[in-house]
């Protein structure tokens, strides 16, 4: 087997976080070496016991079924993961966690897992995992240090909470980041699709779209910049159509979910008890699926290998993924002293200019092209009469050339939701494909 890769996991973690850390555990292609805890989906004590509680529902798990020992590598690293806290706000501006920004009838937790210490009190953490290496350093040291120890360019760092502590890496150490840094992988943003804290904004960059502008927005040029090049987005636009659908769940994963009596394995035991209120949350919006958007990132770094030394994303190709460089800003929403506050109802919200690009105007592309496209992508339903995805004529488009060296990479393709969950399913909670009868 070629070497695991280094992983720093930056995380706050609610539902699709831990299962996305469930999904790093248990791939072997991956080395985790810490997870850096943040404030988010909820505050930053809440998330830092949501992990604890992960490792725990893995060791029960171990005890029961020892012989799938070996589907969760990162559990048994020879150095042990360092678990630590990083930032519990964001960069300026007023702290928004999704427990408290959520729309006001959706009865969302403050544990930002449903709840499940209430509702499943054999899942609260009775003593610390060992498994892990507690480390009292705040997550931005506990990330320099590593950089510094490892060599240059071979650790990943996902991200799938706010950008707070990448900002704030950088804000302390540009250089050792320009450098050394391998790549980022990061969920985060909504650009030609609604959004989903607010109409136009993804959770974890309204959270703090102050960090996201540092980091992705260019500014005057310097020394030791952030790697861009080497930095990947998903976005809701390609996030959210991989969905788990709760029927399929509790078809192959946990034929009790939903029941009182669990009769599951203690991993679904776990994620059944959290998943309970995801779906009661998820049929208010009308959908009864799962969505997959930070497992998403995790299937990326897994999908694409590092980029050696000088090499970025305009030389990796991976089959059945694909990205497009892309350029955008970010509204951030300042608060002044007796002055308005501007930005209210867009913070977070990615502003594509589109005012260069011809085919920006509807109706103007090939519609059935790309509609075709759309259904390549798993997007169901016919395309609204001005919705014109801007990522399907971007290619085609002259303006893509002139651009084609400058924005941010991001993910417009994967191999299809379909693939991610046979992946997911096998890894996560042990299930096969069903035989053909
Ligand atoms: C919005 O997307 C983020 C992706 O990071 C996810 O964590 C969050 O749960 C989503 N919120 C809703 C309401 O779907």
């Amino acid at each position: 087997m070629t070497s695991r890769i280094p992983v720093i996991f930056d995380t706050d973690p609610g539902v699709d976080d831990i299962i996305a850390l469930l999904f790093a555990l248990s791939s072997p292609e991956l080395e985790v070496l810490a997870i850096v805890v943040s404030y988010g989906n909820t505050d930053i004590e809440s998330a830092y016991a949501n992990v604890l509680k992960t490792y725990q529902a893995v060791q029960r798990h171990l005890d029961v079924y020892p012989q799938h020992t070996n589907r969760f590598p990162n559990f048994f690293n020879s150095l042990k993961t360092i678990i630590c806290r990083g930032s519990d706000g964001p960069l300026e501006g007023p702290l928004h966690s999704a427990i408290y920004s959520m729309e006001a009838n959706c009865d969302i937790s403050r544990d930002g897992l449903g709840g499940i210490s209430e509702s499943c009190p054999d899942l609260d953490v009775t003593s610390n995992p060992k498994q892990l290496d507690y480390s009292k350093e705040s997550g931005i040291e506990v990330a320099i240090n590593l950089l510094e120890k490892h060599e240059a360019r071979s650790i990943t760092y996902i991200a799938i909470g706010p950008l707070t502590n990448l900002a704030r890496m950088m804000r302390q150490n540009s250089k050792l980041l320009s450098t050394k840094l391998g790549r980022i992988i990061c969920m985060g943003g909504a650009l030609d699709v609604p959004g989903n804290t607010t109409a136009v904004a993804e959770f974890n960059f309204f959270a703090d779209p102050y960090a996201v502008r540092e980091l992705l927005v260019p500014g005057e040029p310097c020394e030791f910049p952030f790697p861009s090049d080497r930095f990947l987005l998903l976005p809701l636009d390609i996030t959210t159509p991989h969905q788990l659908p709760f029927p399929t769940y509790k078809d192959r994963v946990d034929t009790s979910f939903e029941s009182s009596e669990p009769s599951g394995t203690p991993i679904a035991h776990f994620t059944s008890a959290f998943l309970t209120q995801t779906r009661n949350i998820m049929l208010q919006f009308g959908n009864d699926a799962m969505e997959l958007h930070d497992i998403v990132a995790v299937w990326c770094a897994i999908a694409f290998p590092p980029f050696s030394d000088d090499s970025s994303m305009k030389e990796t190709s991976v089959p059945g993924w694909k990205a497009v460089r892309r350029i955008f800003d970010i509204e951030r929403q300042r608060f002044m002293i007796i002055c308005f506050s501007t930005g209210e109802l867009t913070r977070g919200m990615l502003v594509v200019d589109r005012r260069e690009d011809e085919s920006a105007y509807a109706p103007g592309a090939n519609r059935a092209e790309v509609q075709a496209s759309l259904d390549k992508t798993q997007f169901s339903g016919n395309l609204e009469s001005i919705a014109l995805p801007a990522q399907v004529e971007l290619e085609t488009a002259p303006l893509a050339k002139k651009k084609a060296d400058s924005g941010i990479w991001c993910i417009t393709e994967t191999p299809g939701p379909d693939t991610l969950l046979k992946i997911l399913f096998e890894r996560v909670w042990g299930v096969s494909e069903r035989m053909e009868t």
